[in-house]
């Protein structure tokens, strides 16, 4: 069942060419969505929508919000985000001319699914994503996407979460593509992301140097992640997953943010790890981690291409594929996890089996 890994979780990173080829599957068609889920609200999508609403936890909020970041960027459509145990007590607004989308794997959250009841109450259409066929939150919604990517056994949530992304993104296109709002931007995201999984077999043969980089930062208490845009909703999850499974403290912020306040914590002792965006925002990057390098924190970068500049002031280097920005999230995904499961197994820990944490969070 480990199919000769040690744990769960590094098998199931390392299923993810395959698990998100099995999420995407017939979901494609000539560069155009083809999500049958979505039938049932099309007239509500084409003719009613004003607001789309993401209620999630965890890890499923972080692939939430890089669905924000899509529909932001490539359409004028309202979209908001709000982790579920503070969208059911802050009053949502939300109405019948609203789409709210459940993201959990489990399909079983109590938040969120008691943040559906309230939303269903005050009138709005109910668009879920599981992993778990027949689960709660599907059974209360008026569409379900099912993830179709196979059952998750570790605690900490991987191949889920790519496909979370991936199919949040074609949930995007859907809606622009009823709504007859679909570019050409959207149409080469949809096409590049139907090869993802070559990017995930790309990114996986740097296993090796990964875990090289990984003995690295064994030994600090803490440890900072920070991007923009895109990169900083991978941000969020690189640093869930080092704290969850390796008990570092690690936190997440957009590296515009660090001289409102973080900075003031980093020095020698507080390594960063730097996702750094592949478009404009490049060179703002640059100088945050010019900035981060003057208080002598140790720094890994994340990066699309081989930038001489990066390499001189940076601590260790990581190459991404280089791809649309918007793919930034799926790309870097299963580096962050693979330094988290090492880590985690180089402090003796055991990653499938997190402690004081369950799989399914079904009691507030
Ligand atoms: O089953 P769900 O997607 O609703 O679970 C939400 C969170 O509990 C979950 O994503 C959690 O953060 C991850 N297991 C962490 O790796």
């Amino acid at each position: 069942e480990k199919s000769g890994y040690d744990h769960f979780m590094e098998k199931e990173i390392n299923e993810q060419p395959q698990s998100i080829k099995s999420a995407l599957s017939g979901r494609i068609k000539n560069n155009v969505p083809n999500l049958v889920e979505l039938e049932n609200i099309k007239n509500f999508i084409k003719n009613d929508l004003k607001k789309i609403y993401i209620v999630a936890c965890g890890t499923s909020y972080h692939a939430g919000l890089s669905m924000v970041y899509l529909l932001n960027a490539y359409s004028d459509l309202d979209i908001n985000i709000e982790v579920a145990s503070e969208f059911r007590y802050m009053n949502p607004h939300v109405d019948k001319n609203t789409l709210v989308i459940a993201v959990s794997q489990s399909g079983e959250t109590i938040d969120t699914l008691e943040g559906i009841r309230i939303a269903k109450e005050k009138g709005a259409h109910i668009l879920s994503m599981s992993n778990v066929v027949g689960s709660t939150i599907p059974r209360e919604s008026n569409s379900v996407v099912y993830m179709n990517t196979g059952p998750e056994i570790g605690v900490a949530a991987t191949k889920t979460y790519t496909a979370q992304i991936a199919i949040l993104y074609l949930i995007s296109a859907q809606i622009l593509f009823y709504r007859e709002q679909y570019s050409t931007e959207i149409k080469n995201i949809v096409s590049k992301l139907e090869k993802i999984d070559e990017i995930f077999e790309e990114v996986l043969t740097t296993k090796e140097h990964i875990k090289e980089i990984s003995r690295q930062y064994v030994n600090y208490k803490n440890m900072m992640y920070v991007g923009r845009g895109f990169g900083y909703t991978a941000a969020l999850e690189g640093a869930l997953k080092l704290k969850e499974i390796s008990y570092i403290n690690a936190t997440a912020y957009q590296a515009g943010e660090l001289k409102h306040g973080p900075i003031a914590l980093l020095d020698e002792a507080f390594p960063v790890f730097a996702i750094i965006p592949f478009n404009g925002l490049k060179e703002k990057m640059i100088s945050n981690i010019m900035e981060i390098k003057a208080r002598k924190a140790r720094v890994i970068a994340l990066t699309s291409s081989e930038d001489e500049r990066i390499k001189e002031i940076v601590d260790d280097y990581i190459l991404v594929p280089n791809i649309e920005e918007a793919l930034l999230p799926l790309a870097v995904a299963p580096i962050t996890q693979l330094f988290s499961y090492n880590i985690s197994i180089l402090r003796h820990l055991d990653p499938d089996k997190p402690r004081n944490l369950a799989k399914s969070v079904t009691v507030e």
